[in-house]
């Protein structure tokens, strides 16, 4: 949620800003903007709108500047017009930053700070911290004497004497007019990662701004700050204590961060799901034994073993995948589990009795609600484990242990490719629990070899996306729609149902098909689709009632039904066919006729899949 990308080399600044703020447009693209450093100045350029609407205003000589910053922004303080966008300068000019976050006391400090005589111009709580570093820069250069040279370490400490007054999450890439030949990133509760090049350093939010200069960063933790410098970085703390941090290899290659013939990254990621899942699985799984390897938890499958009791936690998405796993926890491992809101977790005074294992899931290891819940957890003494995609973010770093969902950056706004690879690793977890507790070694074995064949049934779904997008579009002017599942598959319905929300924009509920009687059938005419979810299961004949009670109605379905099951055909006003699987794997395949027909929808609407309204990437504010 927006990205930040800061520039300290060689070459000429203002392409590599651009093309940054292009690889991050996913976390944010309501503004845009950059500020160069040039000449003893700042050039600022700043625009409502896309990263195409910042490239429109640039003029061509800001070639020659090799330092600068630049920032996509997700708007949270005041509306998104050019004053409010990034970067921000100061009152005096001398300072200028761009912000990742939310600054909780922005406006007791703006109250505070106006009193001292500082102007605004923004609405954003990010002129606060520019305002706040300025005038400590100001007090620290009147106290040495105006005529004393305008050093780093005043700069240093500006930077470290707002930040102690700053209450919130930020990560910030910061700049002094005085001192040209420094840059600052400092990051609290938001992402921040220094790549190290060859001469040349590139400070941004998440790895996809890097890749194309460097494989080699430095991932920050909270309250560190990173100087950048011709000589070199540093690391302290905000506190200034210096902090050696170890360079690391960033592990996701250009090619797939790219659209790769694809119109949209959804598509592509849709479409990538078989491969992924192989990527996934293959190593862990054991098929001949009945048992899963699964190196960042090996060591803490025996306390999982015996625990009493799991607590997941995570939102959207990733929280369907919960639901989905507090099902697989307790049919297979017979361990109670419970899914929480992670945005709610904390509001509840949560009772984690000793021995309970929470378990947060995340796709990009970022999302603050979910942070925010793993913190609560550790300090009530649980055990804190991470299942998550983004390699070396912040969850996974805070986290006791994990595993990583090794499906590649996600970079489509609506999540898909990490849904099924989160069900899968909760699947082996659930199969391996189950084998150290009471499944017996052929029930493993089956249910290994079953989760070996999905993405080869996921492959197979692949095929019907020209009969799905012809779906979507006979139904394109339907504006309320009902997903209904049981079991394993009410998950599945809520995400379908997300889905189609998020990018066509359409409205749509997720029900457990049951419920719909006792209030939600009220709904039902001829001009909503239900999308049932009625394959092959233990709830088969009960789901057949369900979608009975809304045909007699006059409701139209649509129904995903298991390949070969020519009975559900009289039922169907559209009929999407799954290949079989055993029940438990089920939502790793249901899910994906779901997410296309998201897509064609969106598609079909005419909507950016990629950049739905209001939305971003990477939810990093509570
Ligand atoms: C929906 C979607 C969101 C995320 C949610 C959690 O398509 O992408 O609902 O699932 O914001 O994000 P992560 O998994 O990154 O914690």
């Amino acid at each position: 949620m927006c990205g930040i990308v800061a520039y300290f080399g060689k070459k000429p600044a203002q392409p590599i800003l651009i093309e940054g703020l292009k690889r991050l447009e996913y976390r944010g693209y309501d503004s845009a903007g950059i500020a160069l450093l040039k000449n003893g100045r700042f050039d600022i350029y700043k625009t409502p709108g896309r990263i195409s609407n910042l490239e429109d205003i640039l003029p061509p000589e800001d070639l020659q500047a090799t330092v600068g910053i630049g920032h996509t922004r997700w708007a949270t303080h005041g509306e998104p017009n050019t004053v409010n966008a990034h970067p921000h300068l100061d009152d005096t000019g001398k300072i200028v930053l761009v912000h990742n976050g939310i600054i909780e006391n922005y406006a007791s400090l703006k109250k505070w700070l106006i009193k001292e005589g500082c102007q605004f111009r923004s609405q954003t709580d990010t002129e606060v911290v520019a305002n706040l570093i300025g005038y400590f820069y100001e007090k620290n250069c009147a106290r040495d004497g105006q005529n004393a040279p305008k050093d780093r370490n005043r700069f240093e400490w500006a930077v470290q004497e707002a930040l102690t007054e700053v209450h919130g999450t930020y990560g910030l890439a910061i700049m002094c007019l005085d001192c040209p030949n420094v840059m600052i990133g400092v990051k609290k509760g938001s992402p921040l990662i220094l790549g190290v090049g060859e001469n040349e350093y590139v400070i941004a939010s998440d790895a996809a701004a890097i890749i194309e200069h460097t494989s080699q960063a430095v991932y920050l933790s909270d309250n560190e700050m990173v100087f950048v410098t011709e000589g070199g970085f540093e690391t302290k703390t905000v506190t200034n204590i210096e902090v050696r941090k170890e360079l690391s290899e960033i592990e996701i290659s250009l090619d797939q961060i790219e659209l790769e013939g694809f119109d949209h990254y959804m598509q592509k990621e849709i479409a990538e799901q078989p491969q992924v899942l192989e990527t996934c699985l293959n190593g862990r799984v054991d098929v001949k034994n009945g048992r899963v390897i699964l190196g960042g938890i090996q060591n803490q499958f025996r306390i999982l073993a015996r625990t009493k009791r799991v607590i997941m936690a995570a939102c959207g998405t990733a929280w369907h995948a919960g639901l989905v796993g507090e099902f697989l926890f307790e049919q297979l491992a017979r361990i109670p589990t419970e899914v929480e809101y992670a945005s709610e977790f904390r509001y509840r005074n949560p009772i984690l009795e000793e021995g309970t294992i929470f378990i947060a899931i995340s796709q990009s290891g970022e999302t603050a609600d979910t942070l925010a819940a793993v913190e609560q957890a550790k300090e009530r003494g649980a055990t804190v484990l991470g299942i998550v995609n983004v390699v070396g973010s912040t969850i996974a770093r805070t986290t006791d242990a994990g595993v990583y969902l090794r499906v590649g950056p996600e970079i489509g706004v609506a999540s898909t490719k990490a849904f099924t690879a989160q069900v899968a690793v909760l699947a082996m977890l659930a199969i391996e629990l189950g084998r150290r507790r009471h499944l017996g070694a052929d029930a493993a074995q089956y249910l290994l070899r079953e989760l070996m064949q999905i993405p080869q049934k996921v492959r197979r779904i692949m095929a019907q996306s020209d009969h799905i997008r012809r779906i979507a579009q006979a139904n394109i002017d339907r504006e309320n729609w009902l997903f209904l599942g049981r079991g394993l598959n009410y998950p599945v319905a809520l995400e379908g149902a997300l889905k189609l929300k998020e990018i066509s924009y359409i409205h749509a509920e997720g029900l457990p098909a049951a419920e719909m009687k006792h209030g939600p059938i009220a709904l039902i005419t001829d001009r909503m689709p239900a999308v049932f979810i009625a394959t092959k299961c233990s709830h088969y004949e009960k789901i057949i009632g369900n979608i009975e009670e809304v045909r007699a109605r006059g409701g139209k379905t649509i129904i995903i039904a298991t390949e070969g099951d020519d009975h559900i055909r009289q039922y169907a006003d559209h009929l999407i066919t799954v290949p079989d699987t055993v029940e438990q794997l089920q939502p790793m395949l249901t899910v994906v006729p779901l997410q296309m027909l998201a897509y064609h929808a969106a598609v079909v609407r005419g909507h950016d899949v990629d950049k739905p309204r209001n939305l971003a990437k990477s939810v990093t504010v509570e």
